[in-house]
């Protein structure tokens, strides 16, 4: 189990004539992942999503707050001694072709984690190539084919499979998946999200997905709990199915009324959200950060920051002055 307490990050960027500027890419995010659990964060591009994955993932800094990996709070260990806990929560790379090294076979690739891991628990060395065939097997691919090639000699599905595998040679606890725009085969990327899935029935990995697509969040953690990020800070949080039934934060509406169709929950209503304005980084920190777009905006949100309150339900909690449930009607799929 990994618990984020106040989660904070800035990063400095080095800007145009005026000099640099900050950017908070997370502004105190709270957050619990449960053994085996599913958690999505969704929101558009810029919200925090892969930063907050990379801290997850012991991959990235942050500048306040607490994360708490089994019990043991991170920041009571020097760096050194956070590794064996970071090491089995595992981002698996959305770019295949950056993530593995090009010079090395898939047999190489998966044998060196594997010898590590052979050493740390006292395995032999035969051990070694029964799990990487083991593991193959185990994300849909058949091992005597790949082992001995190279990544590109194989497809971008069986490249993205080789990753996963890779991910789990350290036995993780933990799969952080940030689903990138840029995947764009979409047969291959159903592909990767079921077998995602599969891996968390299975091993009881738990899983954090990544995504500014709601469908998926749906598809990948329909019994997992679904966190909506907006400009670093969490606007909304709930089950899954809850949010998408209800929501309750105007822009988890207003995500929602983008989605073609889903597969009709939504109750047609009287009124659809869209912002008034595009997400623009530059819009005051003051209040509410969506105020700028939203059409309920009131005096009282220009000035004063929401915080995350629970609603009628105790689980389910949206930072807004005026939440309610109001009904979606899912933009008409452009044909
Ligand atoms: N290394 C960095 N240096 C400077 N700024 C950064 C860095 N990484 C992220 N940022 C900024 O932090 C903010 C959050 O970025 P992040 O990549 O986490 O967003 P995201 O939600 O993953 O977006 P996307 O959906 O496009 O992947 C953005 O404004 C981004 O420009
Ligand atoms: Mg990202």
């Amino acid at each position: 189990m990994i618990t984020g307490t106040g989660v904070t990050k800035t990063y400095k960027q080095r800007g145009d004539v005026l000099g640099g500027r900050t950017v908070q890419a997370l502004r105190g995010v709270d957050f619990t992942v449960r053994k085996g659990g599913a958690v999505s964060f969704i929101g558009e591009s810029g919200c925090g999503k892969t930063t907050l994955g990379r801290i997850i993932a012991g991959l990235e800094t942050y500048d306040s707050g607490e994360i708490v990996i089994n019990g043991v709070p991170m920041s009571a260990l020097r760096p050194r001694r956070r590794q064996p806990y970071f090491r089995r929560i595992q981002l698996i790379h959305q770019d295949p072709y950056s993530a593995l090294n090009p010079t090395r076979t898939i047999h190489q690739t998966l044998r060196a984690p594997l010898t590590l891991r052979a050493r740390q628990t006292r395995r032999s060395d035969a051990w070694v190539d029964d799990r990487a065939e083991e593991l193959l097997s185990l994300v849909g691919i058949d091992p005597g084919y790949v082992l001995g090639r190279y990544p590109h000699q194989l497809s971008g599905g069986m490249r993205q499979r080789v990753v996963i595998a890779r991910a789990l040679t350290v036995d993780p606890e933990m799969l952080v998946a940030d689903e990138s725009v840029s995947m764009i085969d979409v047969s291959m990327r159903l592909s990767v999200l079921a077998l995602l899935k599969d891996l968390r029935e299975r091993l009881g990995v738990s899983l954090v997905f990544i995504t500014h697509d709601i469908a998926t969040a749906r598809y990948v953690g329909e019994d997992g709990e679904l966190y909506v990020l907006y400009r670093g800070q969490v606007v909304e949080r709930g089950g899954t199915e809850q949010v998408i039934s209800a929501p309750e934060h105007p822009y988890t509406q207003s995500l929602l009324s983008a989605i073609p169709v889903l597969h009709g929950l939504e109750q047609p209503g009287p009124e659809r959200v869209v912002p008034t304005e595009a997400l623009d980084e530059r819009h005051p920190d003051a209040g509410c950060l969506f105020a700028r777009r939203c059409p309920f905006r009131t005096e009282r949100c220009e000035a004063e920051r929401p915080a995350l309150r629970r609603g009628a339900d105790a689980s389910h909690e949206r930072a807004c002055f005026h939440a309610q449930r109001r009904s979606v009607i899912p933009v008409e799929a452009v044909a």
